[in-house]
């Protein structure tokens, strides 16, 4: 069996997606059974797992990427483009016979979006994968993981792991399985997801976002973060049940596409997690906060994230609620 040779540290390892993404961009979201004239089409690098790995390399993290591709262009191009990226990919592999992963995104003038995922390769990483690169499962301080591969490789390679592991339950499960959600560090989602996750109606104040924090510890999380959009986000930790810190962001002066906002701020996050390790919990959110919020004014996935940080130095705002 090949087994991983890297020496040089990995701060932040993904084991994860890796998506082309066709976007179209119209005044509004279609309505069902609706064809509607959009004003913008692009291509461009997607899949959560990528992007997280992309936004942590971006803010200046060591990476590696663990992942499937497919034996088309699109795979050999990706595969390019994490290189450029400065992403190692000793384990992202182009399976032959196989489709690369797509996404059909629609995003409206007002930022929000629909994605439809085919995940393709994507369906082939498994345990096997972890145990080849063993070595960088022992020796990486961040492992990040998300739900568009295999569940069961996914709870193997958090099992497998060490370090803190932030797992991104996206796209979410109305049944996610309780191993999962127990296995990892920190588990991450964003308010849609978190109320799929827990049952809860739909979040979208604070007073919601307690219930789904609340609901999350009593699952079994050990830590968990919900992303608001625009109201920032909120945490909770198991070693202090009833506390819950609210850490906001400053106002964006346009929304221009949220695809991918809150896989910039997993990546900025895990970035901070590894290089800041000694700072509170909401200095590290805040400034994936930041992340997330500069990438909502651009435009794309991978396109929209920043390189270095933003706002350096801060001192982010936070509270109990
Ligand atoms: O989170 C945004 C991502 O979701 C897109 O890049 C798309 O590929 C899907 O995975």
């Amino acid at each position: 069996m090949e087994v991983c040779a890297c020496t040089e540290e990995v701060e932040v390892l993904v084991f994860g997606s890796v998506i082309v993404d066709f976007v179209a961009y119209a005044e509004r979201l279609p309505k069902a059974g609706e064809t509607l004239h959009g004003h913008k089409f692009m291509t461009g690098y997607g899949g959560k797992g990528a992007n997280q790995c992309v936004a942590a390399a971006r803010q200046g993290a060591k990476t590696a990427m663990i992942a499937k591709l497919g034996d088309d262009s699109w795979g050999s191009n990706y595969l390019q483009q994490l290189r450029k990226e400065n992403v190692n990919v000793d384990f992202v592999e182009q399976c032959q016979g196989e489709a690369t992963g797509i996404a059909q995104i629609s995003v409206a003038d007002s930022g929000e979006n629909h994605i439809i995922i085919v995940v393709g390769a994507n369906n082939l990483l498994s345990g096997n994968d972890v145990e080849k690169a063993r070595n960088l499962f022992k020796t990486a301080k961040i492992l990040v993981c998300q739900f568009e591969t295999p569940l069961n490789a996914t709870l193997d390679a958090l099992n497998a792991f060490e370090g803190i592991s932030i797992l991104n339950a996206a796209p979410a499960l109305v049944a996610t399985p309780p191993e999962l959600i127990k296995a990892a560090t920190i588990f991450c989602v964003n308010e849609t997801e978190a109320a799929l996750t827990t049952g809860c109606e739909a979040i979208s104040k604070l007073e919601h976002a307690k219930v789904g924090l609340h609901k999350l510890l009593e699952m079994g999380a050990k830590n968990v973060i919900i992303t608001l959009g625009a109201l920032g986000a909120v945490y909770a930790t198991s070693a202090d049940p009833h506390k819950f810190i609210h850490v906001p962001v400053g106002k964006v002066p346009k929304v221009v596409d949220t695809t991918g906002a809150g896989d910039a701020f997993i990546g900025a996050l895990a970035y901070n997690m590894a290089r800041f390790s000694s700072l509170p919990w909401h200095q590290l959110i805040g400034a994936a906060n930041q992340v997330a919020a500069y990438s909502v004014q651009h435009p794309g996935t991978q396109a929209s994230f920043p390189t270095g940080q933003v706002n350096k130095g801060v001192e982010y705002a936070w509270k109990e609620f």
